[in-house]
């Protein structure tokens, strides 16, 4: 069933976990995730992303979410991830999704006001919740790591974050602390004292994105010293990449590559400290 975020973030604020935000792209991605939600007995984020409608249709995703969602014995969260098109994020609230996101990260600030402002508007006249992103995580590609602990300029500072949560009145935030979108090579260096700062004066939820590759120490303390939900999508792929061979066949290789998304995405439960809510 689908859960109140708000609820949700609640509890990972108090208790001090992290909720998983994972993105499908096809029935078999989807259901490994609920699938091993469920045997864990821990909430979930299902997450499409708009870049992501190249792989699957948008409203079949609709569909097959609702319909796994409630098939399986869950508490999840249906989310539009890394929203840009107003429309897309209007068809996802007005079909159903109780979570969106819209990213206009990229923008100068008072254009990424405008537009969360107008979302979020929108959104919660519907009763809908609203991430947005300040500070851009841009996207890692195997380019090695793009930021150290020097090049502050990455980071999301305490100021501009307080000002964007006021001036749209958002209800989580996307905050850009070291990590980038994809792969990259080593670990990315996670400015936790940014994190601390920003915590400690801002009382919304706060989101990471480009969880993938970014250690597991790294993650743990994210989620253990602020950071409330933790967008995977890279990792799970290339587990299940691994996962295939060309020495057994196409039904064996399905099932292989199911149980190793399932097995990363229960690696992340406990890196993550989710606990039920
Ligand atoms: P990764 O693919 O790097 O894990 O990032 C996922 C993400 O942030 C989706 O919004």
């Amino acid at each position: 069933m689908l859960i109140n975020p708000k609820f949700a973030f609640e509890k990972a604020m108090n208790y001090n976990f992290a909720i998983p935000s994972t993105n499908f792209i096809d029935a078999m991605t989807l259901c490994a995730y609920l699938e091993v939600a469920e045997e864990e007995k821990l909430p979930i984020i299902i997450s499409i992303a708009e870049s992501h409608i190249q792989y699957i249709d948008f409203d079949d995703a609709v569909l097959l979410a609702k319909y796994y969602i409630n098939k399986y014995n869950v508490k999840a969260i249906l989310h539009l991830d890394h929203g840009q098109s107003f429309d897309l994020i209007k068809k996802a609230i007005d079909s159903g999704f109780n979570s969106v996101m819209i990213d206009a990260s990229s923008k100068p600030f008072e254009e990424n006001v405008r537009i969360t402002k107008e979302i979020v508007d929108y959104a919660h006249e519907r009763g809908v919740f609203v991430e947005s992103e300040i500070g851009h995580v841009g996207s890692g590609d195997l380019v090695g790591l793009s930021c150290s602990a020097d090049d502050d300029n990455i980071y999301t500072t305490v100021e501009e974050a307080l000002e964007f949560a006021k001036l749209t009145n958002t209800d989580s935030l996307a905050i850009s602390i070291g990590t980038v979108h994809g792969n990259y090579i080593g670990e990315p260096k996670i400015n936790f004292e940014r994190l601390r700062e920003i915590r400690e004066k801002l009382s919304i939820p706060l989101v990471l994105h480009g969880g993938s590759s970014s250690g597991d120490e790294n993650l743990n303390r994210c989620a253990k010293e602020g950071i409330d939900k933790i967008n995977i999508y890279t990792d799970f792929i290339v587990a299940g990449q691994k996962a295939t061979s060309s020495e057994v066949d196409y039904h064996e290789n399905k099932k292989n590559v199911k149980n190793a998304i399932k097995d990363k995405l229960r690696h992340y439960f406990k890196v993550f400290e989710t606990k039920e809510v």
